[in-house]
């Protein structure tokens, strides 16, 4: 999280507050301490300087990398995939992403959209990013599908797939993470109503964490009540090596790549499950997250130790042994959010993970994993994967630049 720049904070006057139009009208400003110098180009909208606290919180959007990765995950998301209109050539697709890292690079520092709609929704941050991901048809539609990374591409079928076309594929991704849902519903609709000229919205999945504050430091849970991320590669070392491409095609160095799964959890026959059968399912307690020969989250699983019934204390089947990886650069970055949808009528729910996974490389870091769980992972009886998509993940841009300039500019 970056502090508010201080150096941006005026004391709000009487007539400043007056003088700020829709917002003082609209009495936005009540209990703000400060406003920054309105920009020229946003007529009429006094932006708020960040106050502290949550919803003034900002993520940088300009730099080598894109946001939205490594930052520390923001409690809500959507993940809106396009589809490219026919007629949307390499030219189009530059101006639609000129224009969307213009938004992007306002909404994402407290700024409204160039000509925004509702533009008193676009001044709270509250740590937004928006990452751009370029999906297969991406590159056939600019001309440049010799410049497509190989494994930016459908994955090959699994046994435990059901997947459906209403969340799979997708030629452009973008991925909105703030810690305020008004905040994304807002980014979202400024970029899908930008992007309307040149692609059309194939599929929008919007997920949860923890509200902001409500746990910090801790790692997340998913609906199974598990504690989803403590193996994750950490930031300054593995994370380094594990995510961001170091070689390879010149346009892609500093980015990667996103799997983007939707998994459906069956919280129905997983409430019919026993404590201890929940946990040798994954190999890890439900309480602290322990390995289930440790006491602590972060303790290393001790996966030869055998319980006093002579079997594998963390089972050889667990979601934990067959998940694991001991080479730091080929693990993954898991970044999920939480999905709950509308029940059925009698009362099932429709809840998951919206599974994104980042790596340097797919085939060699995700794929591996992927085909072990899917030959066998006890944790299949109750998840089942409903939506797949690959992206590449461009690498970020300088102020005045575009987010896929090295690919397509
Ligand atoms: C709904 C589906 C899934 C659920 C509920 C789930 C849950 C979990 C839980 C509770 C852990 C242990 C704590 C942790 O380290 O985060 C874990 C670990 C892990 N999961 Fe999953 N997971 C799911 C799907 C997947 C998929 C699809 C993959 C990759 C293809 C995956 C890869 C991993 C990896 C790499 C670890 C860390 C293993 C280690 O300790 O080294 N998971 N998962």
């Amino acid at each position: 999280m970056t502090a508010p720049p201080t150096a941006a904070r005026r004391p709000v006057s009487r007539r400043g507050l007056l003088a700020g139009g829709a917002l003082a009208a609209g009495g936005s400003l009540a209990g703000a301490t400060a406003v920054t110098a309105a920009r020229s180009d946003d007529p009429g909208v006094r932006p708020v300087a960040p106050v502290a606290g949550i919803g003034g919180a900002v993520e940088p959007f300009h730099g080598p990398r894109q946001a939205g990765v490594a930052t520390e995950p923001q409690a809500h998301a959507s993940f809106v995939a396009f589809t490219m209109r026919a007629g949307t050539d390499r030219a189009a697709l530059g101006r639609m992403l000129r224009l969307l890292s213009d938004d992007a690079a306002r909404l994402t520092q407290g700024r409204p959209a160039l000509a925004d709609t509702e533009p008193e929704l676009g001044l709270l941050p509250a740590r937004l990013t928006v990452t751009f991901g370029f999906g297969p048809g991406l590159y056939a539609a600019a001309g440049v599908d010799d410049r497509r990374p190989a494994s930016v591409a459908p994955l090959p079928a699994f046994r435990v797939d059901r997947l459906q076309p209403r969340w799979s594929g997708g030629d452009l991704l973008l991925q909105i993470c703030a810690d305020d849902p008004v905040t994304v519903a807002h980014a979202q609709r400024v970029l899908v109503k930008d992007s309307r000229p040149f692609a059309t919205v194939r599929w929008v999945q919007q997920g949860f964490r923890r509200g902001a504050g409500v746990e910090p430091g801790h790692t997340q849970r998913n609906l199974f009540g598990q504690l989803d991320g403590t193996a994750n590669p950490r930031p300054g070392g593995p994370l380094e090596t594990a995510v961001w491409v170091p070689d390879g095609p010149a346009w892609l160095r500093d980015g990667t790549t996103l799997v983007l799964r939707r998994i459906s959890m069956n919280l129905e026959s997983w409430d019919l499950l026993g404590h201890t059968d929940r946990e040798l399912a994954v190999g890890r307690r439900l309480d602290t997250g322990a390995p289930l020969t440790g006491v602590a989250e972060h303790d290393e699983p001790d996966f030869a130790a055998t319980g006093p019934d002579g079997l594998a204390a963390i089972p050889d089947f667990s979601h934990l042994t067959r998940a694991r990886v001991g080479e730091d650069r080929l693990k993954i970055l898991r970044r999920p959010y939480n999905y709950d949808g509308v029940p059925t009528a009698d009362g099932a729910a429709d809840s998951g993970l919206i599974f994104a996974s980042y790596q340097a490389d797919v085939a060699r870091q995700f794929l591996p994993i992927q085909r072990r769980l899917a030959e066998r992972d006890l944790l299949n009886e109750w998840t089942t994967p409903i939506g797949s998509a690959v992206f590449a993940i461009p690498p970020g841009c300088p102020d005045g630049g575009w987010i896929g300039q090295q690919l397509l500019g």
